[in-house]
């Protein structure tokens, strides 16, 4: 692999030391964190779509996008605030992990332990930290996920994939450095003061994210004929995305109910609603892949059909995968009947993930 040493967008200026949620220091927060990276992103995006903004979603603000969007800010300011600041001679890579963590995304699976957690009253600040571990796991993958030995994607949450601002060779540690953190993260007793507890969210996300989870299912998707394992068929794509998509929203549900210490009955509950949403969340990304634009997309757009890729769409066609979609929607909902109205916000989130054009 050769290494370009592209300088990469300089991350300076002075961070907040802790956890923080008021919505004035959130914006001051916000752009003092965008800074360089932003601006940075902001050009490449007006070179490769004149015509738009590339990465600002102009929908109408519902009021669970405001809630989401607010939830994405605080995860961003919880993150800021924990990751460590370029310095020292490993400072690209520092700059590199939180060019790539910092810089956007939805922030779905936080939300998600964040949602579920609050269900049966869990502590914000055990939440919060577990909600940036999951978060640093879910860009860790992403950055990984579009090296050039895998998808080969050069836009990202709106910006410049990590290997495209630095180099491969940064981004592939930038990786590995925001997987190994998470478990940090986790296993510190900030999080969470009964080490028990710890234990189980590091071997949960473990488990979520590793050989036995997301990792297995990326290795699906790479492989490149049937006689390596990949097939065509439903039982196997599923699988595939069970693996690679469901497993670690699965395991962002699941956190909120650990630290919650939510009933069998509860937890089973948001466990069927974790497996419907992530499977249709990520049948509405292999739609997204083929029906989206990259300026709404904030990534890359018909990138599955050109690499020759099996996934809900070629498998069921654009028809069937929405109707498979809707189908999960409801079912998903009919799982949370047991909270009532205090679901009510992860009951929008459906439909959120049903309609999202990113
Ligand atoms: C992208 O996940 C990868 C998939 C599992 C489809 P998201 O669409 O949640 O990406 P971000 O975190 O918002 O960028
Ligand atoms: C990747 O799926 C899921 C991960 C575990 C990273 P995709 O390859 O379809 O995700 P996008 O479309 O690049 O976001
Ligand atoms: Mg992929
Ligand atoms: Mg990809
Ligand atoms: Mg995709």
């Amino acid at each position: 692999m050769t290494a370009s040493h592209a300088p990469g967008p300089p991350v300076s200026g002075s961070y907040p030391q802790s956890f923080v949620s008021s919505p004035a220091t959130i914006c001051a927060s916000r752009r003092r964190i965008a800074g360089d990276a932003v601006r940075h992103a902001r050009d490449f995006c007006r070179e490769r779509f004149p015509d738009g903004p590339g990465f600002a979603n102009g929908s109408r603000m519902t009021d669970l996008s405001r809630t989401l969007a607010a939830t994405a800010d605080r995860i961003t300011i919880a993150l800021d605030a924990v990751l460590p600041r370029p310095q020292g001679p490993e400072a690209r890579l520092f700059s590199a992990m939180r060019y790539a963590a910092l810089g956007g995304g939805k922030r779905l699976r936080p939300f998600l332990t964040l949602e579920a957690g609050r269900l049966f009253e869990a502590d914000e600040t055990a939440l919060l930290r577990t909600a940036c571990a999951i978060e640093c796991v879910q860009t860790y993958s992403l950055v990984h996920d579009d090296l050039p030995c895998m998808d080969d994607d050069d836009l990202r949450r709106g910006q410049p994939t990590t290997h495209k601002a630095y180099d491969e060779a940064t981004a592939l540690l930038a990786g590995d450095a925001l997987l190994t953190f998470a478990f940090e993260l986790l296993a510190d007793p900030q999080t969470h003061p009964d080490p028990k507890m710890r234990c189980l969210l590091v071997t949960g996300l473990a488990k979520a994210a590793g050989p036995t989870g997301m990792v297995a299912g990326q290795m699906i998707d790479m492989a490149p004929s049937a006689e390596d394992g990949a097939g065509d068929d439903l039982v196997t794509i599923t699988r595939m995305n069970r693996l690679k998509t469901g497993a670690l929203i699965g395991f962002a549900v699941e956190a909120g109910c650990l630290l919650g210490a939510a009933s069998d009955e509860a937890r089973q509950a948001l466990a069927r609603y974790a497996q419907d949403i992530g499977m249709a969340f990520q049948m509405v990304d292999d739609l997204l892949d083929v029906e989206a634009s990259a300026e709404e997309l904030g990534k890359g757009a018909g990138k599955d059909a050109a690499a020759g890729k099996v996934n809900f769409v070629t498998v069921l066609g654009a028809d069937g995968a929405r109707a498979r979609v809707r189908m999960l929607a409801d079912q998903a909902k009919a799982h949370l009947a047991v909270f009532g109205p205090r679901a009510a916000v992860l009951a929008a989130l459906v439909d959120y993930i049903v309609e999202r054009r990113r």
